[in-house]
């Protein structure tokens, strides 16, 4: 068994990486959670309970296994507040082995009225945000104004601070956005009950991680959103505001690339993207309608539809070098299941120059259209199924077809929501 996986999506988000994580999570672990934040919706099956988390790293939910929220994640205090107190009720005692770093950039509610007036005002041209304030938390973080975890502690700091960065928004709110002012007193006080309850959890996680890395714990680094949601590889402006490839592991969590052992990314048999932004593979027809309704594609955060589409090699390519993957996971295969034929994006074409393109630049996304390869479907159930050999054929061609493209093992296979619906096939053993 590796010592420290790391397991980030490699589509738009929503590929199924919080079963992977719970599934692989042992006893005596730590799962650690290195950007994003509450725009995440990981959903977990256990025991046939549905359970979404938003912050909470997913391993979690198992006993004796810490999590950590390292400072690349921008924190909303209310609502971890609200995940733990909802996780507590359901018998789940997760509130102090879970520890939230003190250089955590927070969200606050002029970041979330910031992200909805600025989506109102592009009109059309709105990027599809969740909403969470996602966008501004982290421009503060940039501009060097954030508001950090630590500061909860002392009341005088967090109201200085909340002070000025509010003359700032306040500015914005009144002349550009016609939004109301917010006053730092308010905050404070809202605060002050969720100040109480995160006090012990802050802590200097970058310190924790190193210690946990000498002593040669396993950790299990959980990314969210997907490789093509990330601010410098994705599909830019049509992204989320962090790193969520590789790289954002270094920079938010403070544990160096020499001590990920195994990179495992998650793909979805199909492709699905919620928000608006390029997606080559994207389905109108009734290949949309089965994939929505089997796979239950509407986002875990919002409720959105999500858009969906074949699985597009091209990208997952790129996704595969950009991440340096050990291996590929394959989610939802049985949402494919009753389908006559299944199709794969081989390469592009682009629509103004009429070349075939294998490796298009980010940037010419818009232009590109897919080249397919054409796959008999499956008529039989795949649904919990939990070995190889019992996949219809056609199932385990598109499997392998998938390896040969990527030219990169799939060691995992998922066949449903629940911990059980799963396939091993190299490097892991069940728990
Ligand atoms: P994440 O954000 O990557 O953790 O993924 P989400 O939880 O947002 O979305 C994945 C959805 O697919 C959830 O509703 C999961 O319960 C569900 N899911 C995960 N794996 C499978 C699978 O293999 N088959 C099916 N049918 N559903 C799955
Ligand atoms: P998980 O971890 C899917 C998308 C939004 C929008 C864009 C920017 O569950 O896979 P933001 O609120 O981050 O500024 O929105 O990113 N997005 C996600 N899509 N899954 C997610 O997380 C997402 N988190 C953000 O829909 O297009
Ligand atoms: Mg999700």
């Amino acid at each position: 068994m590796n010592k420290n996986i790391v397991i980030l999506g490699t589509q738009w988000g929503d590929e199924g990486k919080g079963k992977i994580v719970d599934v692989l999570t042992s006893k005596n672990s730590y799962v650690v959670r290195y950007q994003g934040g509450h725009n995440a919706g990981h959903t977990l099956v256990i025991d046939g309970k549905k359970i979404v988390l938003h912050l909470v790293p997913s391993g979690l939910l198992r006993d004796d296994v810490i999590g950590i929220i390292a400072h690349g994640v921008v924190l909303s205090p209310f609502a971890l507040f609200q995940e733990v107190d909802m996780l507590e009720n359901l018998g789940f005692h997760i509130k102090n082995r879970l520890f939230i770093s003190d250089m955590s950039p927070l969200i606050l509610k002029y970041h979330v009225a910031m992200d909805i007036a600025r989506e109102k005002k592009l009109g059309l041209n709105a990027l599809g945000t969740t909403g969470r304030g996602i966008g501004p938390a982290y421009e503060d973080k940039i501009s060097r104004c954030s508001i950090l975890c630590g500061d909860l502690k002392d009341i005088k700091i967090l109201s200085v601070k909340l002070e000025k960065i509010l003359d700032y928004y306040n500015h914005q709110f009144i002349s550009f956005y016609n939004q109301p002012m917010m006053y730092y007193k308010d905050i404070i006080k809202e605060l002050l009950p969720v100040i109480d309850f995160c006090h012990d959890m802050i802590q200097d996680t970058t310190d924790m991680l190193h210690n946990t890395v000498k002593n040669r714990k396993n950790i299990i680094f959980e990314g969210a959103q997907g490789s093509f949601l990330d601010v410098d590889h994705g599909t830019y402006p049509y992204v989320t505001s962090s790193n969520s490839t590789v790289g954002g592991i270094m920079t938010g969590t403070g544990v160096g690339p020499k001590h990920l052992d195994y990179i495992l990314g998650i793909t979805k048999a199909y492709s699905t993207r919620v928000g608006n932004g390029p997606f080559p593979t994207e389905l109108f027809d009734d290949v949309d309608k089965h994939l929505s309704y089997y796979g239950h594609e509407f986002g875990s955060t919002t409720g959105r539809k999500r858009r969906t589409g074949w699985l597009d090699i091209v990208l997952l390519c790129r996704a595969i070098y950009l991440n340096s993957l050990s291996s590929l996971c394959l989610t939802k295969l049985d949402v494919l299941d009753g389908l006559k034929e299944i199709k794969i994006c081989i390469a592009y074409k682009n629509i103004q120059t009429l070349e075939v393109i294998k490796y298009p630049s980010m940037y010419h996304l818009q232009n590109m259209r897919p080249i397919y390869e054409t796959h008999p479907g499956w008529m039989q159930k795949t649904k919990g199924v939990t070995k190889l050999k019992d996949l219809p054929n056609e199932a385990q061609r598109y499997i392998h077809r998938i390896e040969e493209l990527t030219n990169t093992p799939i060691s995992i296979i998922s066949t449903g929501p629940d911990r059980l619906h799963t396939i091993f096939i190299k490097d892991f053993t069940p728990i």
